[in-house]
């Protein structure tokens, strides 16, 4: 394995957009979970836990989940972003029409990116929905361990050829996951993976986002 190895599966994954019907074979499924498990955690808690859906179950859920976006108050457990300023409100701008455009969404366009989000509410189509969650008493330190362990579970899905997208927007609704899924009160619902095969042609799905030069985010001493 080299660093040009990993390099390879990081600049190949991307957030999937479009999926495909197909299911994931379970024993896939089952490899990707404990690869990513092996991501470190603060004293090995490992305080992730997984809601896994596949078939009728993802269908049933995506209708739901669907039906509390539209009729819902969003509540989400752990605080959403206050703001974006700055090169923050750039990325997030640049990523977002990125999308709009490939998609075709014009700007102004307020039906058509409101519709382009209730994508997220049906799954972008895919077979499978992992909604993980968090103890409450490990604080925002158990959620950054978590997301070591959804980005480690993006990689090695890709490393099976599984498109992912983690999904924050799916978190705002936490007390309706809570209740949906019986997760208990003392974890916090931090976020959602769709996963599945992606539509490669989708043109949701064409376009890449960039990263910041290392200059724009390293400080070296010495
Ligand atoms: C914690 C987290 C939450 C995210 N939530 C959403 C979401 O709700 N909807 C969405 O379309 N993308 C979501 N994304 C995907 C990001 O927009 C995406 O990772 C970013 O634009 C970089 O693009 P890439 O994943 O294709 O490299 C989320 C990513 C992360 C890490």
């Amino acid at each position: 394995m080299t660093l040009a190895d990993l390099n390879t599966l990081l600049t190949a994954r991307h957030s999937c957009r479009a999926f495909r019907p197909d299911p994931v074979p379970r024993g896939d499924i089952e490899q990707i979970v404990a690869s990513a498990s092996r991501v470190p955690s603060w004293c090995n808690a490992q305080p992730w836990q997984l809601v896994i859906t596949s078939g009728d179950e993802t269908d049933r859920f995506r209708d739901a989940m669907s039906n509390e976006a539209r009729n819902g108050t969003p509540a989400p457990d752990l605080p959403f972003p206050v703001s974006y300023s700055g090169v923050y409100q750039d990325r997030r701008r640049t990523c977002g029409w990125a999308l709009y455009s490939a998609v075709g969404i014009e700007r102004g366009d307020r039906e058509g990116s409101a519709q382009q989000m209730m994508q997220n509410f049906a799954l972008f189509g895919a077979p499978h929905c992992a909604i993980i969650s968090s103890p409450a008493e490990l604080g925002p330190y158990g959620a950054m361990d978590c997301g070591g362990f959804v980005t480690a579970f993006a990689l090695a899905a890709q490393a099976l050829g599984v498109a992912t997208i983690p999904q924050a927007a799916l978190a705002a609704y936490s007390p309706f996951l809570h209740q949906y899924f019986q997760i208990p009160d003392d974890r916090l619902i931090l976020c959602a993976i769709s996963f599945g095969y992606s539509d490669t042609d989708h043109p949701a799905n064409s376009f890449r986002t960039e990263r910041a030069a290392l200059g724009d985010f390293v400080d070296w001493r010495g």
